[in-house]
């Protein structure tokens, strides 16, 4: 009894950041290729990102502090409120030290 509540209690808490970013991993995806990479791939006209580029601690303190372009424009400015939370949950859920570090074709 003891055990299986210890175990309930990690549970929890594992799953707690991802309930709270409350974002859509696959339209993340979506909306990251059509709007993030438009600027961001190689060659074109900001350097490349992808997922790996940050590690999750990295994206989520990105996030919070949701500032683009060295800090001088808000990231509402590229998103709407939801889908900010969409893209965090891609990038987070696929950063260079996530259980599933993707590249997203680029
Ligand atoms: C209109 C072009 C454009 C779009 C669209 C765009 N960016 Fe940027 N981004 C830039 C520029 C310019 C910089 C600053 C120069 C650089 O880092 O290459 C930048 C910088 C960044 C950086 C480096 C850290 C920083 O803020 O200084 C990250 C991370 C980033 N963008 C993520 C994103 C994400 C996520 C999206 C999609 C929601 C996005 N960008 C969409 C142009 C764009």
């Amino acid at each position: 009894m003891r055990n299986t509540l210890g175990f309930l209690t990690i549970l929890a808490l594992a799953a707690a950041p991802l309930a709270a970013e409350g974002g859509s991993d696959i339209k993340g995806k979506y909306i990251f290729k059509k709007t993030c990479k438009t600027c961001h791939a190689a060659g074109a006209s900001a350097k490349e990102v992808t997922p790996l580029s940050k590690t999750q601690a990295q994206w989520k303190a990105y996030f919070a502090a949701a500032k683009h372009n060295g800090g001088k424009e808000p990231l509402g400015k590229l998103l709407k409120p939801e889908q900010v939370k969409d893209v965090q949950a891609f990038l987070v859920n696929h950063a260079s030290d996530s259980p599933q570090p993707e590249t997203c074709g680029g």
